[in-house]
């Protein structure tokens, strides 16, 4: 059977600055989401990871339904009055435009979508993080499906020797969806050299060399290229389907032990190490530190299992431990330096109009 997984998510508000939605607000979207079971969706489930819900279903509709678009985007406007109602905190931050044409895509909800025909047992991954940016996933991809370190399935499994293909994105460009197709392990230093810059180039998609079928999806939105300035954080999604020519689920969630530092954090203008985390989590820290969920399920015939928490696992209580030491090492040198995001990358104009009125002030001397 042919199946479309869709995750679409937002910040329509939280309680307490940046920290978590209402429970209100989630009962809402949940039961707008599941009242369409059996019609326009199969399946669904729908979660926060920090200050963002995400609605991912199930359906037959394919890749960028206008119909499946709209019923995210109605349920999200709808829970954005909600949350108005409620005097929640950012109410609606993340929905920057009032009219829907046809897509989310360019409105302010992240998107990621996978069409696929389904294999007698589809396991997926669905990663959902807060307080960061698309680049962040691009670390973890990178050792996941090119490094036989975190990825022994490049040596072990005669499924994986070919490889993979990546789409990476230049996000910094904002007329249409720019995009270069390269493929590893040909590729690998071409790969790395774009993936170096994650706040310009971002993995949208991952292909198996195998099999030609696409493995991985994930959110391109970059919030200030929509907005034009800053507005919050993107908070990326990301599908991942698993086993078989793909990775095993572990060799995909190897590479977050290392806890990279990533862009985020307090007013989205620091670095911050990205803390792996349980589902449903919330955020404190100085606005953090960023993390990363992970629900992993089985889709059959489109119906979902329930999810399995991936980063629920005392090896994980561990690595945060790890990562909460990263996070207060960086935090330590408070704004100077790399503890900070470069001026491009930066929350409010409040720091440009304070340079500009410095720069009259310097005077030239012999
Ligand atoms: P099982 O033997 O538990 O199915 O695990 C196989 C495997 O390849 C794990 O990565
Ligand atoms: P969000 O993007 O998660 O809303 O966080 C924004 C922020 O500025 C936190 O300090
Ligand atoms: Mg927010
Ligand atoms: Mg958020």
């Amino acid at each position: 059977m042919r199946t479309t997984v869709t995750v679409i998510k937002a910040d329509i508000g939280s309680i307490g600055g940046h920290l978590k939605p209402s429970e209100g607000l989630l009962k809402l979207v949940k039961s707008r989401v599941e009242a369409e079971k059996g019609k326009l969706i199969i399946d669904c489930y729908v979660s926060h990871t920090g200050d963002d819900i995400a609605i991912l279903c199930t359906h037959n509709k394919g890749k960028n339904s206008s119909e499946i678009h709209k019923m995210a985007w109605d349920t999200l406007m709808e829970g954005a009055n909600l949350a108005k109602k409620q005097g929640l905190y950012g109410a609606g931050q993340d929905l920057l435009k009032d009219a829907f044409s046809g897509n989310v895509k360019g409105l302010g909800p992240a998107v990621a979508e996978l069409e696929f025909d389904e294999r007698p047992n589809e396991p997926f991954l669905f990663f959902a993080a807060d307080k960061t940016d698309p680049g962040a996933y691009n670390l973890p991809l990178y050792l996941g499906f090119c490094d036989p370190m975190h990825c022994s399935g490049l040596i072990l499994s005669s499924k994986m020797a070919k490889g993979f293909r990546f789409e990476i994105m230049d996000v910094s460009y904002t007329e249409k969806d720019r995009i270069i197709t390269l493929n590893a392990p040909e590729e690998l230093y071409d790969i790395a050299a774009l993936l170096r810059d994650p706040e310009r180039f971002v993995v949208a998609a991952v292909y198996s060399k195998e099999s030609g079928e696409q493995v991985t999806a994930a959110s391109t939105t970059r919030l200030h290229n929509i907005a034009g300035k800053y507005v919050g954080k993107d908070d990326p999604i990301m599908l991942v389907r698993v086993q078989g020519n793909f990775p095993a689920t572990g060799e995909v969630l190897s590479p977050y032990a290392l806890g990279h530092y990533v862009a985020g954090f307090m007013r989205g203008s620091h670095n911050g190490p990205l803390m792996p985390v349980k589902l449903n989590s919330t955020i404190s820290y100085f606005d953090g530190p960023p993390v990363v969920s992970c629900a992993a399920f089985c889709v059959h015939e489109g119906h979902l299992t329930e999810a399995v928490d991936a980063f629920d696992h005392p090896f994980w209580d561990y690595v945060r431990q790890e990562v909460s030491k990263k996070g207060i090492e960086i935090r330590r040198q408070g704004f100077f330096g790399n503890a900070m995001l470069p001026m491009s990358e930066l929350e409010y104009g409040g720091i440009a109009d304070k340079l500009r009125g410095l720069e009259e002030r310097f005077v030239t001397k012999d």
